[in-house]
Parts: structure tokens; C-alpha cells; sequence
């Protein structure tokens, strides 16, 4: 078993979109994953597929593995992949207290329930967990009272209390500040340096860490490319992926894009070939007449010295 998720074929309904039409994929066990794409291209779909939240049409000729396995108890699979996105955060609502988001990590749930019993070992790692993300004095406060960022590192404590081998993260950093982003990039780096496997979801190509270096294109609900980071980070791949040109330039192990200034100029210009038939004529005459005229005036200037 060499890959988090093999998918062969893969067709996936959302209502009643088709969002994955006979999409294969392999995601590979040992590297570090970032997914890119526009608003839409099927990105989470891929994510939920990946967790059991969303099914792919039954067919003899696909199928989808994780973890080399093609059926799952999901509680069990919630132990090797941890989650996070802004849906599981906007689930949380109401007198949900910080602790309890962590320990609901225990049990996969949503908050916690009477009946659900934590022995000393549990509370001590959740404890730990907390300590390391910074978010220990605050476990008493409300969950709906926290700013985002400390809403996003309880959710990264609550995944990290089944100890996945893997966190799955749907636009971790989305809505935070720079300080915030900047610390949860920290804490993810050190995550992987420690061993866990990384599966990134973003739009912000500054957040990618250099330990990030296997990158999946999608489109449309379609692979435009995989493979490393080195060689899918041009401007080529990247412009033809979001339909619009820009550059990338890249600094310590980081990358960052900045919209192509001067090809989007250039494209703004009201270029005598992007006018009609008829206003190139009157372009095209007025064009000649001035060189004519600059000819003639010359001639004249040339013809008085003679004379002269
Ligand atoms: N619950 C839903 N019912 C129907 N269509 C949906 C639903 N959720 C998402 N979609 C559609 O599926 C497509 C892909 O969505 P998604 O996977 O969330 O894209 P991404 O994460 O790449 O922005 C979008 O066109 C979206 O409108
Ligand atoms: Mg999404």
C-alpha cells in the first residue's frame, strides 16, 4: 500500500451535479499534498470523498481506495485521517466549551454528550495537545466567543487527539489575519517535521510550506496535472489554471503569485486590431497622412538647404 486515496474512474453526484465525472487520482502515502483550483473545481468534493462524507456512483469498472482499503468502518478511517474545514467549525455553535470541542475529537462527534465517558489518559493528552497549540488557557471559554483563529487550532487539536498519520485541512487559514495564518503555518510545519502526512486545500499559494511538495491541479472537476512542486509552480501551469496570467516568483522554499502586469495592460490597450473594420480605415489613413505629411515637411527642409 503506497497511496492515501487511489481513485479509478470515480463519478460523484452533488444534488443533482455531476461534480467528479470517471476522475482517477493517486495520492501518494509518503509526501505531503497541496490541492489547487478555482472556486468550484471540485476540490472539497474530492476532500469528502476522501473522508466517507460523499459516495461515488457504485460501477464495476471504478473504484475508490484509501489507504489501499476499498471498505471502511468510518470511525475507524476518522482515526488514520484527521479533518478539518469550515463546515466542521460552523457546526459547532451555541454553549460549546473549548475543552469539549477537543475532547469530541474522541468520539468524532459534534460537542459532547452525558454519556460519553473520558478516562484520565484522555483528558491529560488533550490537555498536552492544547498546550502545544498555544490554546490551554483558553479551554474554558466559550467555542463561540473565540476569534476564528482560535476556533481553527482547537479544530486542529480536536483531529489531533486520535493521533491521525494524516490531516486532511479544506482552506485552513481562510478568514484568519496574518499573525494568525503565520502561526497556524508554524504549527502545521511542525506537525509534518514530527511525521504527519499533510493534505492541503488552498487558494493562498504564500501559505504552501516548502515541506509541501507534491501538488495537485484541478479544474472543472478535472486533474489538469500532479506531481512536484518544482515543476507545477510556473507561470504556465498556473495561469492556465485560474484563466488569468500571472507569475510566480518564490523565496525560501515559498512560492507567491503576482498578477502578469504588463501582459494585462497590454491587453487593455485599445489596440488598432481589436477595432472594428470601418475604425481601422480611418486609424489607417490618419496614420499615413501624418507620415506623408512628416515625409514632405522633411523633403521641404532638405530641398531649402540645397538651394541655399
Ligand atoms: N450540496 C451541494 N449540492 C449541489 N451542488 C453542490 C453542493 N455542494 C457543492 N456543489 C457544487 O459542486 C461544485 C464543486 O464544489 P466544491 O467541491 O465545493 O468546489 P471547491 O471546493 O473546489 O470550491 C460546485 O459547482 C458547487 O456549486
Ligand atoms: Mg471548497
Amino acid at each position: 500500500m503506497n497511496d492515501l486515496i487511489d481513485m479509478y474512474n470515480t463519478t460523484v453526484y452533488r444534488g443533482k451535479s455531476k461534480i467528479l465525472n470517471r476522475f482517477s487520482l493517486q495520492l501518494p502515502l509518503k509526501r505531503n499534498i497541496a490541492i489547487l483550483g478555482p472556486n468550484g473545481a471540485g476540490k472539497t468534493t474530492l476532500l469528502k470523498v476522501l473522508m466517507r462524507e460523499l459516495y461515488p456512483v457504485r460501477s464495476p469498472d471504478s473504484w475508490v481506495r484509501i489507504l489501499g482499503k476499498e471498505t471502511w468502518n468510518v470511525w475507524e478511517l476518522r482515526k488514520n485521517l484527521g479533518f478539518i474545514s469550515q463546515d466542521l467549525q460552523n457546526r459547532y455553535f451555541g454553549y460549546v466549551k473549548g475543552i469539549e470541542v477537543v475532547l469530541s475529537g474522541f468520539h468524532s462527534s459534534v460537542g459532547i454528550y452525558s454519556h460519553q465517558e473520558y478516562e484520565p489518559e484522555a483528558i491529560e493528552l488533550s490537555r498536552r495537545i492544547m498546550a502545544d497549540l498555544q490554546i490551554e488557557s483558553l479551554q474554558e471559554n466559550l467555542f463561540s466567543h473565540m476569534s476564528t483563529g482560535e476556533q481553527r487550532r482547537f479544530l486542529l487539536a480536536r483531529s489531533l487527539v486520535s493521533e491521525p498519520a494524516t490531516l486532511v485541512l479544506d482552506e485552513p487559514t481562510s478568514g484568519l489575519d496574518l499573525t494568525a495564518t503565520f502561526l497556524y503555518l508554524r504549527l502545521m510545519r511542525k506537525l509534518m517535521r514530527d511525521g504527519k502526512q499533510i493534505v492541503l486545500v488552498t487558494h493562498h499559494i504564500h501559505e504552501i510550506p516548502p515541506e509541501v511538495d507534491y501538488i495537485v491541479l484541478i479544474k472543472n472537476g478535472k486533474i489538469v496535472n500532479s506531481g512536484d512542486k518544482s515543476d507545477l509552480f510556473t507561470n504556465e501551469q498556473l495561469s492556465d489554471l485560474y484563466g488569468t496570467k500571472m507569475k510566480v516568483i518564490s523565496d525560501n522554499g515559498y512560492y507567491q503569485v503576482i498578477p502578469d502586469e504588463w501582459w494585462t495592460e497590454l491587453q487593455q490597450m485599445p489596440s488598432m486590431f481589436q477595432t472594428p473594420r470601418n475604425q481601422q480605415f480611418w486609424y489607417g489613413l490618419t496614420l499615413s497622412n501624418v507620415v506623408i505629411w512628416r515625409c514632405a515637411a522633411w523633403w521641404g527642409h532638405r530641398i531649402k538647404i540645397w538651394r541655399n
